[in-house]
């Protein structure tokens, strides 16, 4: 593990004490999710959430997800809905936000909903971050531990690189298993797809026994999670790309000869829990990054939603 100015924090009783005690002081501690570390802070103070926004350079508008320990806490927050209990019985704890009106009385900061009249809310199934949360006994705000617009940390080393020194502490929870960010699901009332995710749209719409709607442009307005470029790499990204050209590192899917591979099996879910952590190492090399073909079902949406962010042009 590379130096951090930041301390890193077993995963232990002691360590997960000391985060709750930064966590109450209005402090940021990193924290393993199953899908990706996520950037934590108290959801209730002002001061608290807008050091993350500070800590990751994220735009204000951008409103976080807020972690719970259990679905009591949700229906403190938002008004629940039978289709939201449908989804919450099936996925929590897990990879999938629900975006709910927020309920008044409330008591988060504003900033974490970019003064929406929504929340996007989850239980995560990592045995830390449920922990974390019991320990501390209140909402976690938490967005991805990246610096706006990079790609995501799945290990304590990425948090390291993107955020040493500018946050609390880390706790260490060894890798993501998902890999990939929650599904978001928006319930006005009817589900919405509004970002694929370590839940697959297929396996919800089995849920649910009926097809998932997509967003409408004005839900893309409330979900900047769908800005262009995102999840960006320093170098340039190539999709869909059989073979390498001169000067390319090439991310392989499937059985071809690659500098890394998603998933030489061509196993979705082994791809998606690899690909935040393959683009952090091509990316180390300098070199442009080619991208074998995945296929657009199951996770493959998800993965090469985040594929076509990274490979998106730039904001200068
Ligand atoms: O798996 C995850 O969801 C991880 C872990 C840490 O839980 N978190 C995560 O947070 O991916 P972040 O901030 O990187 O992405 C949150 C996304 C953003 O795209 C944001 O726009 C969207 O959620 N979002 C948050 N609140 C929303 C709302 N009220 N309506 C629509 N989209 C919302
Ligand atoms: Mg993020």
């Amino acid at each position: 593990m590379p130096r951090s100015d930041t301390p890193i924090l077993p995963a232990d009783a002691d360590g997960m004490d000391r985060a709750a005690h930064i966590l109450r002081e209005g402090g940021l501690v990193a924290l393993p999710t199953e899908t990706v570390y996520g950037l934590g802070a108290d959801a209730r103070n002002d001061h608290a959430v807008a050091r993350i926004f500070e800590a990751k350079d994220r735009p204000a508008f951008n409103p976080l997800i807020v972690h719970v320990a259990d679905i009591a806490s949700a229906r403190h927050l938002v008004h629940w809905t039978r289709v939201a209990d449908r989804l919450a019985q099936a996925f929590w704890p897990g990879p999938l936000s629900l975006v709910l009106p927020l309920k008044a009385g409330h008591g988060l900061s504003p900033l974490v909903t970019a003064d929406l009249p929504t929340l996007a809310i989850r239980i995560p199934a990592h045995a830390v971050a449920r922990a974390l949360l019991a320990r501390f006994d209140g909402p976690i705000a938490a967005p991805s531990a990246n610096p706006s617009g990079r790609i995501s940390p799945t290990t304590v080393t990425h948090v390291i690189a993107g955020l040493s020194g500018r946050i609390d502490a880390i706790i260490d929870g060894g890798g993501c298993t998902v890999g990939l960010e929650s599904t978001i699901i928006g319930l006005k009332p009817q589900p919405v797809l509004l970002r694929p995710g370590g839940v697959s749209a297929e396996t919800i719409e089995t849920a649910l026994g009926a097809p998932l709607a997509r967003p409408e442009s004005t839900d893309r307005i409330t979900a900047p999670g769908q800005i262009l470029s995102h999840y960006a790499p320093e170098a340039p990204v190539r999709l869909n790309a059989t073979h390498k050209t001169a000067g390319e590192v090439l991310l392989g899917f499937g059985p071809v000869e690659a500098d890394l591979n998603l998933s030489p099996g061509g196993d979705l879910a082994e791809a998606a829990a690899n690909l935040f952590g393959h683009l952090h190492r091509l990316d180390a090399t300098g070199r442009p990054i080619a991208v074998s073909p995945i296929p657009q079902t199951g996770l493959g949406r998800a993965i090469n939603d985040r594929l076509r962010r990274a490979a998106a042009p730039r904001p200068t």
